[in-house]
């Protein structure tokens, strides 16, 4: 039997986007998702303890508009795994099912960038915030939001009460997220924005307060050198003088941490890996067997980057009823799913100046083992 649909919008969003007729016409490809169905915050394990179930504060999420086309999931799939090297965008793996897992990795102990970050995060909150003045924070790829716990506690210490606007793919952590913050920050007004980040910022409503924008968890690493800078100068271009940029990376490190990292022993990343077949199942009425694939992620020191791959075990014709084609995978082939780059300090500043934004502080963890870089518009 099929699943059910889901409610990611993104989803809905990119079916949208391949609307015959407003394809032709090259109007807006954007329509509002259906509205967000609540869905217990139970599930979420948010800062280490279960959430409430029955949550007073309702919240919803605002869908951003894509401010340029961005290619559907059947374009996406079309392209990407018809293609050589066979690969697809990372933000597919975040159905709810995936959102979930990632929040498990998190605490994996061989996962160290959420704990190595919290901690970072923890230690310089307070100088962020008197540094930042922060009047909202809008968080990019937000998540459960556990880290950004930090900052709130620092704010309600400073007395500095900003608004926040948390920006996901998954609505369904959006909407979990929002009502247990609003819960343990009651002063703490929520906006959530559900949509695709690299489909544009520029339709984020703009403020006339100052901005702190954060996007952590060593993120900006999923992007390529190219879609990184573009992306940077993207949001260069969103901040105006007085805003800041608080961005989290990771950084290179002995391969055998970085490897143990995406192969825990638990297998939650292996499962997370395979979720991405789950969702082209669901999506596309694909028949992905998920037991043919193996989770195979190695550190590429050439390019500095973890490779994460799904690797057929066997020969295989995959069909797909939302596409007029089967898929024909050979034992041994690899599908890569996601990069997670490891940046130098120098490295991670360049990138940075080269989008047109300066560095305030640079803050690492102990060892050096993850970066948390404070900018602001040059
Ligand atoms: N910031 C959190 C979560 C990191 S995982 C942390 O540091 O732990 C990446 C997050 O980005 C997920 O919540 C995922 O749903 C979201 N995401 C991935 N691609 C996205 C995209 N293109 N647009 C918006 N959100 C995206
Ligand atoms: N942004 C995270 C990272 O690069 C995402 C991530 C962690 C991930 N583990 C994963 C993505 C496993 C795919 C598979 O560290």
């Amino acid at each position: 039997m099929r699943q059910a649909a889901p409610r990611c919008p993104v989803f809905a969003q990119r079916r949208a986007a391949v609307e015959p007729d407003e394809r032709r016409t090259g109007r807006a490809i954007w329509r509002p998702a259906r509205p967000v169905r609540k869905r217990a915050a139970r599930e979420y394990r948010i800062k280490d303890r279960n959430v409430n179930t029955a949550l007073s504060t309702p919240i919803a999420c605002e869908p951003i508009r894509p401010t340029r086309i961005v290619p559907s999931l059947s374009e996406d799939v079309a392209r990407g795994l018809f293609g050589a090297p066979r690969t697809l965008p990372p933000k597919y793996f975040y159905d709810e099912r995936g959102s979930l897992l990632f929040d498990r990795i998190c605490d994996v102990p061989e996962y160290y960038p959420t704990r190595t970050e919290s901690a970072l995060l923890q230690r310089i909150a307070r100088e962020v915030i008197e540094t930042a003045r922060p009047e909202r924070i809008v968080e990019l790829g937000s998540g459960t939001s556990r880290k950004t716990r930090h900052l709130f506690d620092a704010c309600a210490e400073l007395e500095c009460h900003p608004a926040y606007a948390p920006v996901d793919v998954c609505d369904e952590v959006l909407v979990a997220s929002g009502e247990a913050l609003s819960e343990d920050y009651p002063w703490l007004d929520v906006r959530p924005f559900v949509g695709d980040y690299t489909a544009g910022l520029g339709n984020l409503p703009r403020r006339a307060t100052r901005d702190l924008v954060v996007f952590l968890g060593g993120t900006i690493g999923n992007f390529t050198r190219e879609q990184a800078t573009d992306f940077l100068r993207e949001l260069r271009a969103m901040l105006a003088p007085g805003d800041t940029l608080l961005l989290g990376a990771d950084r290179v490190k002995e391969p055998d941490v970085l490897h143990a990292a995406y192969n825990d022993d638990a297998g939650l990343t292996a499962e997370f890996n395979l979720n991405l077949l789950r969702v082209l199942n669901r999506e596309l009425g694909a028949d992905f067997d998920l037991a043919a694939f193996e989770h195979y992620a190695l550190f590429n020191p050439l390019e500095s980057r973890i490779e994460m791959h799904l690797i057929a075990m066997r020969d295989q014709t995959v069909t797909f009823e939302g596409l007029h084609d089967s898929l024909h995978l050979r034992e041994g082939e690899n599908i890569l799913t996601e990069i997670s780059r490891k940046f130098t300090r120098a490295q991670l500043e360049s990138m940075l100046e080269d989008a047109g934004l300066r560095v305030v502080r640079h803050y690492e963890s102990d060892a050096h083992k993850f970066s948390l870089v404070l900018a602001e518009p040059d």
